[in-house]
């Protein structure tokens, strides 16, 4: 994948830690309020009060290296989520010792999914400040709340408490949802999450910010572009959480093919389209909804009280202490 800074890695890495260190010795409880399933929104406030602020800061740095960042992160929290529940598997490696086939080698996310070495720097600093508290599951789902919110979308209250699975789930990450797939298929996948047709038009609408590799596209990339050549998913507003995704949807614009369906499928005048139309006409309309679904999509499955563990390293199952 081509790097998108000039800056040595060694550098960025160091960048990384010096700003979210300085962040640890510093302050800061973000309030939370109200509940979610066997969720809360105040879960850390005693454990680790500056969770939030730790994850936002390490963020906000990696983004002025890498603009594309804040896309790609939530975008591993959908990954994760959908493959059997938001436990965090998406993150874990191979390893034979623990019987882990990494889902990240999953057709959907193969080459694809990206950001990992950011969630790697949020997770070395929560374990300074708080040891063992904090799950990598927690951390994807606060993750897509800030980048959200620093592209210029909108913020909520992020439900959490979740735990880390201890297995991946290759076979459900094989069914991601396809940029292939029609619309009844995506309508289907979606539904096998408790996720509806507002559900689903609003989510697609975060292919607001981010890239695609062309192969992916309705164009199959043009004449003499390579296959993997980045185009920016939402060609008005390339890296701002805006609703102008909906606007090229409804000039036949879209980049993927299964965001164009949402208004192009025989049976999305009946289903899709008219909630393309809405939040194409009324940003905060979108907004709230994305927010909502943020939140059910984010419910997922989610390990709780003493199910799962907490995993010290993102890609690693906890060593067994017996
Ligand atoms: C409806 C089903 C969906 C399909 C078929 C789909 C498909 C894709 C594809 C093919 C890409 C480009 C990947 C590449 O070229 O490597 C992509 C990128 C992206 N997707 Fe989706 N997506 C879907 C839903 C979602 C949802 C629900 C979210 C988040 C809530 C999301 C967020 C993103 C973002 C932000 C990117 C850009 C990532 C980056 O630049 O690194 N997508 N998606
Ligand atoms: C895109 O074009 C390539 C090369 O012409 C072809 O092999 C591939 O099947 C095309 N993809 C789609 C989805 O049509």
């Amino acid at each position: 994948m081509a790097s998108s800074s000039s800056l040595p890695s060694a550098a960025r890495c160091s960048l990384l830690l010096i700003a979210a260190l300085t962040l640890v010795l510093s302050h800061g409880a973000h309030a939370y309020g109200g509940s979610g399933t066997g969720l809360s929104y105040s879960f850390y406030d005693n454990s680790c009060p500056s969770a939030r602020d730790i994850v936002r800061r390490v963020i906000q740095v990696a983004r002025i290296i890498d603009a594309r960042i804040p896309a790609s992160l939530i975008r591993l929290h959908f990954h994760d989520c959908f493959a059997n529940g938001c436990d965090g598997s998406l993150l874990l490696d191979d390893d034979v010792s623990s019987g882990i086939m990494s889902e990240k080698k999953a057709p959907g996310n193969y080459q694809s999914a990206r950001g990992f070495k950011v969630v790697d720097n949020i997770k070395r600093v929560l374990e300074i400040a708080c040891p063992g508290t904090v799950s990598c599951a927690d951390i994807l789902t606060l993750a897509a709340e800030i980048s959200v919110e620093l592209a210029g979308g909108p913020a909520w209250n992020v439900p959490l408490g979740r735990r880390d699975g201890t297995k991946s789930n290759i076979e459900s990450a094989k069914d991601l949802p396809s940029p292939f797939d029609s619309l009844d298929i995506l309508q289907k996948k979606f539904r096998n999450m408790g996720l509806n047709d507002i559900d689903l038009v609003a989510l697609q609408g975060a292919h607001t910010f981010g890239r695609a590799q062309c192969q992916f596209t309705q164009r199959n990339c043009t004449a003499g572009q390579e296959v993997g050549t980045l185009v920016n998913l939402d060609a008005a507003t390339p890296n701002v959480f805006d609703n102008k995704y909906y606007g090229n949807l409804l000039q036949g614009r879209a980049e993927l093919p299964s965001d164009q369906v949402m208004t192009s499928d025989p049976i999305a005048a009946a289903t899709t389209a008219p909630i393309v139309h809405r939040f194409s006409g009324n940003q905060k309309d979108f907004f709230a909804n994305f927010a909502a679904s943020m939140i059910k999509m984010g419910n997922i499955s989610p390990l709780t009280g003493r199910d799962g563990e907490v995993r010290k390293n993102c890609r690693r199952v906890n060593k067994k202490s017996y």
